[in-house]
């Protein structure tokens, strides 16, 4: 049984279907109800088990009623994918205050109550995986994305000190680090700030040493090996998913 936030859009959509399909069932958490109920139907109507359960992982209150609802449904948490997150493009001199505030918040505090919402049943149960949606960018740096940068370092240091806590508990922790990835994050990133989204296309899909952007099933597809067992020896990792982004010239 999983549970998925942001699992409306994108990449968390792609591994809730995906999980769906290898057997596992799926709370899809999201703050975006039309998408969400989306996501679970097209799970449902596929045969799959799949339920959506509005959340704003910035609410301490909506992540406990997160973790209690999908308790009361499913008995059981065997695998929390911390995905949702926001964009933040700007550099120190562009980034104002809001957005710093803003992007800090969905993407490392959101992560951090819905954590400590969820972990109660994990630990209980001495069994679990969490997922943590961090990025290549804790790596590698890229122009104008001083608040996103400073959120995703921030998950991929939280991630290393959570793989510690809870290794006594048996509960594994790793983080997914994707390249850019072609999902409504990144068009929505194009519109904003392209005159030629096309062009912008073809310029970011340059960046990659695969020459394209990766897409949200490959991304899904990495974060359903960490939930498997045949991850079982990995803890307090980063897996970078970034078509050669950070590792060559
Ligand atoms: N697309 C990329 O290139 C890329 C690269 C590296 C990391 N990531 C990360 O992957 C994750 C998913 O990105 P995506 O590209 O699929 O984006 P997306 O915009 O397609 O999906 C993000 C989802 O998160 C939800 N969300 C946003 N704020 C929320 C909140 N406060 N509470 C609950 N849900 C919320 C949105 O409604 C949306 O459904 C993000 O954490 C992002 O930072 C994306």
């Amino acid at each position: 049984m999983a549970i998925i936030t942001g699992g409306a859009s994108g990449i968390g959509r792609a591994s809730a279907m995906l999980f769906a399909r290898e057997g596992a069932r799926v709370a899809v958490a999201d703050v975006d109800r039309d998408g969400g109920g989306t996501v679970a139907a097209a799970i449902t109507s596929e045969g799959g088990v799949a339920t959506f359960i509005p959340c704003d992982v910035i609410d301490a209150e909506d992540a406990v009623r997160l973790a209690r609802a999908t308790i009361d449904r499913f008995r059981q948490i065997d695998v929390l994918f911390n995905n949702a997150g926001i964009a933040g493009v700007g550099s120190v001199e562009e980034t104002d205050e809001a957005l710093w505030d803003r992007v800090m918040e969905v993407n490392v505090k959101g992560m951090f109550l819905v954590t400590k919402a969820v972990a109660p049943y994990m630990i209980e149960r001495r069994r679990g995986v969490i997922i943590n949606m961090a990025s290549s960018i804790a790596f590698v740096g890229l122009a104008r994305r001083v608040s996103y940068a400073a959120s995703k370092g921030a998950v991929m240091s939280m991630t290393l000190s959570m793989a510690v806590d809870f290794a006594k508990h048996n509960i594994r922790v790793n983080a997914i680090c994707p390249g850019t990835i072609h999902t409504p994050f990144v068009d929505r990133y194009l519109r904003d700030f392209y005159a030629d989204p096309e062009q912008g296309l073809e310029e970011i899909s340059r960046r990659q040493l695969m020459g394209r952007l990766g897409t949200a099933e490959d991304v899904a597809n990495a974060a359903l090996y960490l939930a498997s067992d045949e991850a079982a020896f990995m803890t307090g990792a980063p897996l970078i998913i970034d078509g050669g982004l950070s590792g060559t010239k």
